[in-house]
């Protein structure tokens, strides 16, 4: 073999490794064509290879930037995995607000030419009650996707059957062309950044974080950093959406909730996190000898269990939720609702559950019953329930939901 074919081998090699460290991709979802095609035209162009191997010692060097350019694959469209957005509309927003959010904050990570970006935010500006603002930020490696992204006009690729348009998004601008909406566009940011590095803290915490079809070309070690950015990045209650097969277990400090094809991982609230401390024990004070042959008694014989409550039995099918469990849940929910007739929470529950289930007719007829008897209520009484929350957080989500039904 001659000494030019081995250095160009080793320029080869050398920019494979480039690669590997810049981006976290394994080796095996690194392109041989896309680097080899880059190499190649460089030598074309009379580089020597002792060069090329010089400036790949340089991180950020332009010839770094091109093999990145090259290999990053920037497939993606508009509401793609459309439950994911669903479950966005009616779990992630739901559970945001009632925390109590006056800002819904997304971020697309790994946002290519932003589709993804103003999906979310078309989702959440469709979601969001009066006086609630949205905020959504897309990051990408690659500038010049992220500049296509700020540019907002795409093409028939970007709008294909798989992603049905389930939020006003964009208008038409001819020869097949669309521009985002004005509204959609104010919420959005771009920035460049990559995933195997925090995000920088100014940009603050997240209500729900989409990194989809991104970890799938990085190695086991750049999965599990970029993870824990992401999770880092997660307001407490918050939500993180991966692709369809990206993990097969939660990422550190997230909790799966839903189905697992959902991939959708929580970040617990801290009061989740810490068992609640192990009661005192209560000193007991000494009876007189005639009462205590019936204490010993009464200690034989079991207290009678609590009776269930309405918060009690809902919290368990969340839980059941949390596990997978979703018929359980509904089933549970179900004879809440019999013992329990105005029990909002529940109703609200029950009614996303059977949506999920596909169940619309059912979903809409309870979050009709949802609507009419939260509207009937004074709109700042707070209403008990796993979270304690106003009448008037319930009238919004019905209407948002039922409004959102009409659209599609
Ligand atoms: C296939 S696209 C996914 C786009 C969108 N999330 C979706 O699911 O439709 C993957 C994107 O991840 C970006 N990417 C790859 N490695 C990255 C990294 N280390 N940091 C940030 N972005 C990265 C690529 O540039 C590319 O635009």
């Amino acid at each position: 073999m001659s000494s030019g074919v081995v250095e160009a081998q080793q320029v080869l090699a050398r920019a494979r490794e480039v690669v590997a460290s810049c981006t976290g991709f394994r080796d095996t979802a690194i392109s041989p064509t896309a680097v080899d095609r880059v190499v190649r035209a460089e030598l074309a162009r009379g580089r020597s290879p002792s060069e090329l191997l010089a400036e790949l010692q340089r991180p950020g060097a332009p010839l770094a930037r091109a093999l990145l350019d090259a290999v990053l694959v920037g497939e993606t469209y508009f509401f793609r995995h459309p439950e994911q957005f669903r479950f966005l509309a009616y779990e992630a927003v739901p559970a945001a607000l009632s925390r109590g959010t006056l800002t819904l904050r997304g971020w697309s990570a790994g946002c290519a030419s932003g589709e993804e970006t103003y999906s979310i935010a078309a989702c959440l500006l469709n979601m969001a009650p009066p006086g609630v603002r949205v905020e959504v930020l897309g990051s990408d490696l690659h500038e010049g996707r992220l500049e296509a992204a700020r540019r907002g006009v795409y093409g028939n690729w970007s709008r294909r059957e798989a992603g049905p348009l389930l939020h006003p998004l964009y208008q038409e601008v001819g020869e097949g062309r669309v521009s985002i909406l004005d509204p959609v566009r104010a919420v959005v940011r771009f920035v460049q950044g990559n995933l195997l590095e925090p995000l920088h803290e100014m940009y603050g915490l997240f209500d729900v974080i989409f990194c989809r079809n991104v970890l799938t070309y990085f190695s086991p070690d750049a999965v599990q950093m970029a993870l824990g950015h992401l999770a880092k990045a997660l307001v407490p209650g918050g939500f993180l959406l991966l692709g369809t097969v990206e993990v097969d277990h939660p990422p550190a400090g997230l909790v799966r909730v839903g189905a697992p094809e959902l991939q959708s991982f929580r970040r617990p609230l801290p009061r989740e996190q810490t068992p609640p401390p192990a009661p005192k024990p209560v000193p007991v004070a000494r009876e007189p000898e005639p009462y205590r042959a019936a204490a010993s008694l009464r200690a034989t014989t079991p207290p009678p269990p609590p009776a269930p409550t309405a918060v009690g039995l809902h919290t368990e099918a969340l839980q059941r939720i949390e596990s997978g469990d979703e018929s359980g849940a509904a089933t549970l929910l179900e004879k809440l609702l019999q013992q329990f007739r105005d029990y909002l929470p529940g109703m609200l529950e029950l009614a996303l559950l059977r949506e999920r289930a596909g169940a619309r007719e059912a979903a809409f007829a309870l979050m009709h019953t949802v609507r009419d008897n939260a509207a009937r209520l004074p709109p700042d009484l707070i209403i008990e329930g796993p979270e304690p929350l106003p009448a008037r957080f319930y009238r919004a989500s019905a209407d948002a939901f039922l409004t959102l039904g009409a659209i599609e």
